[in-house]
């Protein structure tokens, strides 16, 4: 396979908490000595080369936990978690286990866990971190690399929030941030549940449009409006919502979702309790005190409804992948392609926060 026993490869790191300005670090990879004297994937192991990769508002929330510490014990952080690429080597047990043979086109998402990021050339999916730390499945067919580099994490947190709801034969559903990516997903997935009879979807003006095709019955722009809450309010004035998803994060909601969830109604959650402010957004400070509380005493049995926060998990709900892409029951939605040597662009783009859709970054032109 390779004649040496390290794969050079690169990624962009932070350089500290204090600033956006990333640096281009060498991440070589350690290869396994094989049988004939060539190197490559261990047994359980899958050797990709990136093709995209994506960004997710998780590669700002770290960067403000990095210190010297950090990255002395767990290693440079790097950025993003979604992927597509090539295999170009794969141990017998992990074919075996995942199907998958050298040349093929896969995808999927990495997490924390793994300590692998994929805005780099190459990515060693060690079968040690398998399944927690990462997801793969061949590319659908339908999909361009870059479109199939950009769902990954989104997808799963997608399909988390839904496994967490309790759906009866006619559920009204209320999903704030409708037209994150996340909430991109959910939509399109409530649209192919018959039991989601009524969702109430808030997104701005300019998302309404996609956000009705992908299947909301209705809108309530969160620019046109003083009170956020009031306008919920006037959709309940027949019937209390079953199931609240927060796919953005409203403080003003949370502390009125009992007003407007029905008792033993479920707000699942995936960004916290507050709106993500991406240029001052940090990881603990999307838990704010109201939010614990209320996740806190909905777990101890304290509360009439269940609330939820959801943390991803690597490869959830990709058994579906295939026949919802290639159907075109599910289309992923992309804002603009960087190429490798504009990643700090790209990373400024993530924290300005205008994007609608992934932000992707093209490591090999497929
Ligand atoms: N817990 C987990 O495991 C997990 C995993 C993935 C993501 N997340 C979290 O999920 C959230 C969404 O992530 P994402 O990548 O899907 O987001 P994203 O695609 O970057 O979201 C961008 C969209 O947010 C919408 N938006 C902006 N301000 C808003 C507001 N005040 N109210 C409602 N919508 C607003 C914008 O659409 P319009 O303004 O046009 O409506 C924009 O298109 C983030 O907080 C992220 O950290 C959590």
């Amino acid at each position: 396979m390779f004649n040496s026993p390290i794969l050079e490869s690169t990624s962009p790191v932070y350089q500290n908490y204090k600033t956006t300005q990333l640096e281009l670090i060498p991440k070589p990879i350690n290869l396994t000595k094989k049988l004939d004297g060539t190197y490559g994937a261990g047994q359980d192991d899958v050797l990709v080369k990136i093709h995209y990769a994506s960004f997710n508002p998780i590669d700002i929330l770290l960067k403000g936990i990095v210190s010297p510490w950090v990255n002395y014990l767990r290693g440079n952080f790097g950025l993003c978690n979604d992927y597509s690429g090539v295999v170009v080597d794969i141990g017998d047990k992990a074919a075996e286990k995942l199907g998958l043979r050298i040349g093929d086109e896969v995808c999927g998402q990495t997490s924390q866990t793994a300590y692998t990021n994929t805005l780099t050339e190459y990515v060693m999916f060690e079968g040690s971190h398998y399944p927690k730390g990462w997801g793969m499945l061949k590319k659908p067919e339908n999909l361009t690399m870059a479109e199939a580099g950009s769902f990954g994490m989104v997808y799963s947190t997608a399909v988390l929030l839904k496994k967490t709801a309790v759906f009866n034969e006619s559920t009204k559903v209320l999903v704030n941030g409708a037209s994150t990516s996340v909430g991109k997903y959910l939509i399109s997935l409530l649209k192919l549940d018959p039991r989601a009879t009524e969702v109430v979807a808030i997104c701005s003006g300019r998302s309404a449009p996609l956000i009705k095709e992908l299947g909301a019955h209705k809108i309530i722009d969160y620019t046109q409006t003083n009170s956020i809450v009031n306008e919920v309010l006037d959709e309940c004035k027949d019937r209390l919502f079953d199931v609240y998803f927060d796919c953005r994060g409203n403080d003003k909601l949370l502390y009125h979702v009992t007003f407007f969830l029905k008792e033993d109604g479920v707000y699942a959650s995936c960004g916290g309790g507050k709106k993500l402010d991406l240029a001052n957004a940090s990881l603990m400070g999307m838990f704010t005190f109201p939010f614990l509380k209320k996740v806190l005493l909905s777990a101890v049995g304290l509360l009439k409804i269940k609330i939820v926060y959801c943390v991803v998990k690597p490869g959830l709900g990709y058994e579906d992948v295939k026949e919802y892409f290639e159907s075109g029951k599910i289309k992923p939605h992309i804002d603009t392609v960087f190429s490798f040597d504009d990643y700090q662009k790209a990373y400024e783009y993530l924290v300005e926060g205008k994007n609608n859709g992934k932000i992707v970054v093209e490591i090999v032109k497929s």
